[in-house]
């Protein structure tokens, strides 16, 4: 039964599509079955994932199915085997307004992928960075949140704005959110302040896991920049023996508990 994991962070710029990208092929090297699903409107993911090809899905993507516009077997893309995708699409800003209208438009995306879960071990939601409809529906589909984090000051401070959404998104439509960690992204210990940062955002939120970091790599940026996984861009460095790390790390926190 395909674990919910939405990736999110109200911040933009930290690393979201970054993480879902290179934790989904992580798992799917690992022989796990990975669906991930774009909701930012900005479809950084679709397009990593798909390039120009992201035009042709104008009536198959995550905002028609949220819509019920397409069926879900028919909004699925297929990367590889074990990696497949519901893109999103330049039009999904405006389909923001008509779902807002739809009688329980907080569930449209629980409902929509309610049917696959069987077939799937992960699913991963890359989320827009703000607090409106899709991230609201992406975290009432979830089971976990996982968010990635720029140890700067106002990343740091930011925390609480992501524990307050959680908070009220538990009483309100989905009471089994769990938090599955923070990772600190773009780490690097050439200076002193990540690890600083590090240390306050333990004291700050004593409850809440930190999972491995990811290290600033500018492989990392390479890769996405030629729209490509760090596994197929650089498969042995630093930066995709951190994601298999963290992808171990969160097998272990989703099925050890099952
Ligand atoms: N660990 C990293 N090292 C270097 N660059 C990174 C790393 N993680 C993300 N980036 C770069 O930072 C930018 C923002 O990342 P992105 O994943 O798009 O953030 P978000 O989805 O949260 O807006 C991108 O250009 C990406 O390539
Ligand atoms: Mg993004």
């Amino acid at each position: 039964m395909g674990v919910v994991v939405s990736i999110a962070n109200q911040k933009g710029g930290v690393g979201k599509t970054t993480i879902t990208l290179n934790l989904g092929y992580a798992l799917s090297k690992m022989g796990k079955k990975v669906l991930l699903v774009d909701v930012d409107p900005q479809f950084n993911l679709t397009f990593a994932l798909i390039g120009m090809d992201v035009i042709n899905y104008s009536d198959k993507n995550v905002g028609t199915l949220m819509t019920k516009e397409s069926s879900i077997e028919d909004t699925i893309v297929e990367i590889n085997q074990n990696l497949h995708l519901i893109p999103s699409h330049l039009m999904l800003a405006s389909k923001e307004i008509e779902i807002i209208n739809t009688y329980n438009r907080e569930r449209r995306l629980e409902k929509a992928l309610k049917p696959v879960f069987p077939e799937y071990d992960y699913i991963l939601i890359d989320n827009p960075p703000s607090m409106g409809v899709f991230l609201v529906n992406s975290l009432t589909a979830s089971d976990f949140v996982l968010i990635p984090l720029e140890l700067s000051y106002f990343g740091v401070i930011g925390m609480q704005l992501m524990f307050n959404l959680m908070k009220m998104i538990r009483e309100e439509t989905n009471d089994s959110l769990r938090l599955m960690g923070i990772v600190p992204n773009k780490f690097t210990k050439q200076t002193r302040v990540p690890q600083m940062r590090l240390k306050e955002l333990k004291e700050l939120y004593p409850e809440a896991p930190i999972l491995p970091t990811i290290p600033k790599s500018i492989s990392i940026e390479k890769a996405q920049g030629e729209g490509k996984s760090i596994f197929e861009y650089e498969p042995n460095g630093k930066a995709s023996r951190a994601f298999e790390k963290l992808a171990r790390e969160v097998v272990r926190i989703a099925e050890g508990e099952e």
